[in-house]
């Protein structure tokens, strides 16, 4: 039974630097419990938020730690890694021992705590993984741990959360209850009207520009990265222009060092985004703080594995409505 007097509780799993988390509290929800056992990030997530658990999800999900999950909780919020089935990754799917198997952690939680609803995010590739037998299997999983009335849509940031990003991502809903199925609906496309110029920061320290010290690269984006209302993507053997004004996605590997964060130019010459570019890229909130004593490699890892927020919030706001109906 969901009770309409107070918050509707969320638990935030696989919660990173707390992406999920900013869209479901701006959409009314408290986080009763959050974990991700990846140290940089769950301090970037305790500086902005409480208490965060380090432990491994698999280790939580066991009997004797279950305890540390409040019993009462109305949804279950995880953006499980995505390597397994990303196009970039190897692709194996359940199959990556470890990371694969992180699904029947959150599938033994949900099975223990029984919440109304269960969210997940990850990569558009999930639904055509392995000729569609892997989302059959995760719709088969969730089936069987109760949430059989599932609703899942690849919504683009570009589209739903009014940031000039353009980045796919799959969202999946699942309901115990049917009634709850028939209202849930994902949000409708709105206009995008954020623009380039509205994420840059003025006043870019030197370490994001590039000159002539970057011998190689240097001599081939001066020849590309022409247009100040573009962003640019360096590919090992060519600049990518993104004609249409908005970023390519941000990834994860933007933290691998060399030139996967993307590319602009401005006044004073040719630069990488800076990590807080990336952060408004993401719909983060100014109010949101970065690390300053970790290295940029760090925060643009954790912003690239992250989540676009409004988009989120959007979804939350939806599934709120639906259980409080
Ligand atoms: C794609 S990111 C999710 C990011 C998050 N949704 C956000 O908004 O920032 C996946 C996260 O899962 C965490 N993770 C992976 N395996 C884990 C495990 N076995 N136990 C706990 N956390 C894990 C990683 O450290 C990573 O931060």
């Amino acid at each position: 039974m969901v009770r309409k007097t107070e918050k509707l509780k969320a638990i935030d799993l696989f919660a990173g630097i707390g992406g999920v988390r900013i869209g479901f509290e701006s959409a009314g929800f408290d986080i009763v419990y959050s974990n991700d056992f990846n140290e940089k990030a769950a301090e970037t997530y305790r500086m902005n938020f409480d208490e965060i658990d380090e432990s491994d999800i698999l280790e939580v999900a066991k009997e004797n730690n279950v305890k540390r999950i409040p019993k009462k909780i109305d949804i279950l919020l995880a953006g499980f890694p995505c390597q397994p089935f990303s196009v970039a990754g190897k692709g194996l799917g359940f199959e990556d021992e470890g990371r694969g198997k992180l699904i029947f952690a959150v599938i033994d939680l949900l099975k223990k705590r029984k919440p109304a609803a269960v969210f997940l995010e990850n990569v558009k590739n999930l639904q055509y993984h392995d000729d569609k037998k892997t989302f059959k299997k995760v719709e088969e999983v969730l089936s069987d741990a109760g949430y059989k009335w599932i609703k899942a849509q690849v919504l683009n940031s570009m589209d739903y959360g009014n940031v000039p990003q353009t980045r796919e991502r799959i969202y999946i809903v699942g309901f115990r209850e049917k009634k709850h199925f028939d209202k849930f609906c994902f949000p409708e496309k709105e206009v995008l009207t954020a623009t380039m110029s509205s994420i840059l920061e003025k006043d870019v320290d030197d370490k994001y520009y590039y000159s002539e010290k970057d011998k190689i690269i240097y001599p081939r984006l001066k020849e590309v990265v022409n247009h100040r209302d573009r962003f640019y993507q360096y590919r090992r053997v060519y600049v990518r222009e993104n004609k249409s004004g908005v970023c390519p996605t941000l990834t994860a590997s933007m933290g691998m060092g060399g030139h996967n964060v993307p590319i602009i130019r401005d006044q004073k010459g040719i630069r990488k985004l800076t990590p807080r570019e990336c952060a408004r890229l993401q719909g983060f909130p100014e109010s949101f703080l970065l690390p300053e004593n970790q290295a940029d490699n760090h925060l643009y890892r954790q912003i690239g594995n992250s989540v676009t927020v409004p988009v989120v919030a959007r979804i939350a706001e939806n599934i709120r409505i639906t259980l409080e109906s």
